[in-house]
């Protein structure tokens, strides 16, 4: 089991905004030393993007690379993006793999908020995403249950994708509804510019893979994103 500290950083962040390096862009034949590189210069948490090849046009990574990431990095906080169609199914194997938080999409399920009772109960925190295409609307009765929220600002399936902007209402949308202690997160064509536009809608956990691992200083990339 894992030291208690950064168990908790969506509930108590020590600043804002979190910076969350995607490692989707991250050079997988060195996974290890992507995940620190990021972490020794800034990040505040590491950002796991899954996808199941059915609800998102791509196969990503399962829970043997969660946990090669938790090996390489003890103290992380590992946030579990879960694109898949049965989230609920990949919840306890994500946990074991050391993930300290996943997300589920609104669009995969009727009902999320079971999902968030199962992630508690294995000591995870839980989100609730949405894409772009899908209403804020659709999120708004589950707000409550969730310790984040994740605005798509691409469509899910892959890094590099342009920013939607019709987004930006969504999120402003979803701000006034959530508590202090919940986060409003926004993944998909983050770079200096569309945080600063991001900040402004009240998001404030910025998830990039391009904009940090296609960078050639990662220290100067996140620190970009921080003060955007
Ligand atoms: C989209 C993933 C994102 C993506 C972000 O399918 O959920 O996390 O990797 O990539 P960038 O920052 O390059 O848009
Ligand atoms: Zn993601």
């Amino acid at each position: 089991m894992r030291p208690l500290p950064t168990k908790d950083l969506f509930l108590h962040p020590p600043r804002l905004p979190l910076i969350a390096p995607s490692i989707l862009s991250a050079d997988f034949a060195r996974l290890g030393e992507e995940c620190r590189a990021v972490l020794a210069v800034g990040a505040d948490l590491l950002h796991v993007d899954v996808m199941d090849g059915h609800f998102a046009p791509n196969l990503s990574m399962g829970p043997a690379i969660c946990a090669a990431a938790r090996r390489a990095c003890p103290d992380a906080f590992l946030d579990v993006h879960l694109m898949v169609t049965d989230p609920a199914f990949f919840l306890k194997p994500f946990a074991a793999a050391g993930a300290d938080h996943c997300t589920l999409h609104v669009e995969a399920v009727e009902d999320p908020r079971p999902f968030a009772d199962a992630a508690r109960a294995l000591g995870l925190s839980a989100g609730l995403a949405f894409n772009p295409q899908t209403p804020a609307a659709r999120v708004l009765p589950f707000v409550e249950a969730f310790d984040l929220i994740l605005c798509m600002s691409v469509v899910p399936g892959f890094s590099g994708q342009r920013f939607m902007p019709q987004v930006l209402a969504q999120c402003a949308a979803i701000k006034p509804h959530l508590r202090q202690d919940q986060r409003l997160e926004i993944d998909g064509g983050i770079a200096p510019d569309t945080a600063r536009d991001a900040r402004a809608a009240g998001c404030d956990v910025l998830v990039a893979a391009t904009a940090i691992y296609g960078r050639p200083d990662y220290r100067a990339a996140i620190a970009a994103l921080r003060t955007a």
